[in-house]
């Protein structure tokens, strides 16, 4: 059991980690430790650093020895003498917000339940995990919160959650409701978060923590490509090889809040889960809320063993379905081929050309449906444009298929355009609030997905096309955040619910089709990585991971997104330079090694290349054939950062530790200077290790003390892959 209860305390256990909560004097819930494992039980006096506390500090009157501000809480509620952000804060018709949950029992089963209409983390056997559900009162308002603890055996992830009930007889107002907080020690740690911008998402920063809040957050009605739904607390002296780093990372894609709050006797509260900007949820009689799902890791060791938790973990146990494991299909996208101008000609031109490559699918991206010949018009309009494509689609992925590649389609199910026929008939399907203006953005709104038609609508749209040609690959975008948002059917006093109704609508689509179409593969897409997130990934095995497809930008986007998600995840592709978000020209050499780690594919017109880059495309994608899958699964080192040198350096060592591959690169050459040295990691200190290339053979432990040398005066934007098997 990864479970137990002993004098009050729960004890919570990973394989290296062990998260500890205490029932202080048989009432309140508090944090003990989370961290490095601790063998053994504790008692929680000697846990809890609080009797030395003086001078004026209010108490709940039961509590004897120490104050609830500022005794570690596990969950704590507002309004009775911790000050600190608060997990939940409830409004109740009276006026009154104050909440006092205490301990009334718990329960500890195997596995893990599923999370009510939400996407979540999942076991494929319940051996692999235990669930702690801990049951907290509040007498007086009759309601019953409970946290939800799941935690896995056999990796150091432990999932929480926390849902609500009303079991009074008047309606209350949910705030807030974090899926996670806790209060921990202050040591020293920094404050990691990815935050960015539309093609240039998922940069790293770090600061201290300091006194008062500091942290992330969304507003927009998606994750966002400004912040992503998840912080990392590292000690002063953690990098990429050693000290101790906490994960968490939050399953939505919604508006979500994440930070932490350093208070005055120098402890964290870590939180993240739903923002509360903008959120009201009315939880009437009977009814129960669900808050989405976290994932937590611990690691002493590095920046890069919390990723690789993470990474594992995600790859695994939040992404599903027959491409969770399958290679995935080499594939060429037209968008930046063609953008919309196209037709079937030109798309067979390409798929011929791809299929000489060794291509595997080819995608059909914007442009194929109503008049949309330019992004002003048509969303909502799923009907086939007969003047580009006089066969449909369904003739057009016959055709395809004929070439001996399979076919695939651009969708942007939650949007309409003003200039749509859709639009014409249902204006009020789109997001709006009445008396305000429809703001718009890439000239398009969104449509209500809190409303029932609105999702059948799409799963219909969706259904019909699936059902009517051979697509296998979707690539599912969303080019928009929302504004003025607020939706027809909804009652003023709900319209805190709608940004969550929103989410809940998209999750109930997806999960609608992925259970209907198995075999399709689903790549996720908002102006790139605009919604990379958990939530997201467990229907989506793959994400277009920017908008910014040049590979020295995609260095440090990749590099980021590895923080917290797998390399399988990232959708990467070689472009045609000068390329059209930056201008910059990098060799195809370097295009086709930096997209190696990601979901492989090609966003350009192969006819264009000349006879010595088509060869190399062709030798990419045998590679990518014969390696992707391994890549993919393998456990990634970081070794070299694209945010603080000159180069970045990449290592995969494959699940049985056989294969490594490395990519090192130079961003600009350098002059009259000695070679660069960079030294491998995870490797066995006396195997051998064979370059696939010189023939050279290397023990591990010279590898990972002396390492590899790579020229770095031959020009700007070089890469180098490297292959070695263990002997
Ligand atoms: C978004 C996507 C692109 C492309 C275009 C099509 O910007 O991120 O990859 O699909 O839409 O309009």
């Amino acid at each position: 059991m990864s479970v137990t209860f002993k004098n009050n305390i729960f004890y919570l256990n990973t394989p290296n980690t062990s998260y500890m909560i205490g029932i202080y004097e048989g009432k309140l819930p508090v944090h003990l430790y989370y961290g490095k494992k601790i063998s053994g039980e504790i008692s929680m006096e000697r846990a809890l650093p609080v009797k030395a506390a003086r001078g004026l500090i209010p108490n709940l009157p039961e509590l004897q020895e120490a104050s609830n501000a500022v005794l570690p809480a596990e969950y704590a509620s507002f309004g009775s003498c911790d000050f600190r952000e608060p997990a939940i804060c409830l409004c109740y018709p009276d006026g009154s917000r104050i909440s006092k949950f205490e301990y009334a029992g718990y329960s500890i089963t195997k596995g893990k339940p599923k999370l009510k209409g939400l996407p979540s983390a999942y076991v494929e056997d319940e051996e692999e995990a235990d669930t702690l559900e801990i049951t907290l009162l509040d007498k007086l308002k009759a309601m019953e919160l409970t946290l939800v603890y799941t935690v896995y055996r056999h990796c150091d992830i432990i999932t929480k959650s926390v849902r609500l009930k009303n079991h009074s007889e008047d309606k209350c107002c949910i705030e807030r409701i974090l899926s996670s907080s806790f209060d921990m020690a202050n040591d020293n740690y920094d404050l990691i978060t990815l935050n960015g911008d539309w093609c240039r998402e998922r940069h790293i920063s770090r600061t201290p923590v300091f006194h008062g809040y500091s942290g992330v957050d969304s507003k927009r009605g998606a994750s966002s490509h400004q912040h992503n739904p998840f912080f990392c607390l590292a000690g002063k002296n953690t990098d990429e090889k050693a000290g101790d780093a906490y994960g968490f990372s939050l399953v939505y894609s919604g508006n979500f809040k994440a930070g932490v709050e350093v208070c005055e006797v120098n402890t964290i509260r870590a939180m993240i889960g739903i923002n509360d900007f903008g959120f009201r949820w009315v939880l009437t009689p009977g009814e129960e809320f669900y808050a989405p799902e976290v994932l937590l890791t611990f690691s002493s060791e590095g920046i890069g063993e919390m990723s690789r938790n993470l990474n594992r973990f995600i790859r695994t146990r939040i992404c599903r379905g027959r491409y969770r494991d399958e290679r995935r299909p080499v594939l060429l996208n037209n968008w930046e081929a063609t953008y919309f101008d196209f037709d079937e000609e030109k798309i067979i031109s390409i798929a011929k050309k791809a299929k000489e490559a060794g291509v595997e699918l080819l995608v059909l991206d914007d442009g194929w449906f109503g008049k949309r010949n330019d992004d002003t018009s048509s969303l909502g309009d799923w009907e086939v444009n007969k003047e580009k494509l006089p066969n449909g689609i369904d003739g057009l992925a016959k055709k395809v298929n004929e070439e001996g590649l399979k076919f695939g389609l651009w969708f942007e199910p939650e949007m309409v355009s003003p200039d749509s026929d859709l639009y014409r008939k249902h204006p009020d399907w789109c997001i709006h609030t009445n008396g305000r203006e429809r703001s718009l953005s890439r000239n398009q709104l969104i449509l209500d997905l809190s409303r029932e038609d609105v999702c059948s609508f799409i799963i219909d749209t969706l259904s019909n096309h699936l059902n009517s040609a051979n697509i296998e690959y979707i690539k599912w975008d969303m080019n928009r955040y929302m504004s003025e948002a607020g939706s027809a059917l909804l009652e003023p006093e709900r319209s805190g619910e709608f940004y969550h109704r929103y989410m809940l609508g998209l999750y109930h689509i997806l999960d609608t089709l992925m259970s209907s179409f198995p075999n399709v593969l689903f790549e996720g897409c908002a102006s790139g990585g605009g919604r990379f997130d958990p939530g997201m990934l467990c229907y989506f095995p793959q994400i277009w991971t920017s908008d910014d497809s040049d590979a020295i930008e995609r260095l440090s986007i990749q590099y980021g997104t590895s923080l917290v998600y797998p390399v399988s995840s990232m959708g990467a592709h070689v472009s045609i330079v000068p390329n059209h978000q930056v201008h910059r020209v990098c060799p195809i050499k370097t295009r086709g090694d930096i997209a190696m780690m990601g979901a492989f594919g090609y966003e350009l017109d192969l006819n264009a290349l000349s006879e010595e880059e088509f060869e190399i495309v062709k030798k990419q994608i045998e590679f990518s054939k014969k390696y992707s899958s391994i890549i993919h699964k393998s456990d990634l080192y970081r070794l070299k950062s694209p945010f603080d040198s000159n180069f970045a350096a990449f290592e995969f060592v494959s699940e049985d530790r056989r294969d490594v591959f490395m990519l090192f690169a130079n961003i600009l050459g350098e002059p009259n200077t000695i070679l660069h040295q960079v030294k491998l990691q995870g490797l066995e200190d006396d195997a051998f290790y064979k370059d696939e290339e010189t023939g050279e053979v290397y023990t591990g432990s010279f590898l990972k003390n002396i390492g590899l040398f790579f020229d770095n005066g031959n020009g700007d934007f070089r890469t180098v892959f490297v292959k070695l098997t263990r002997q």
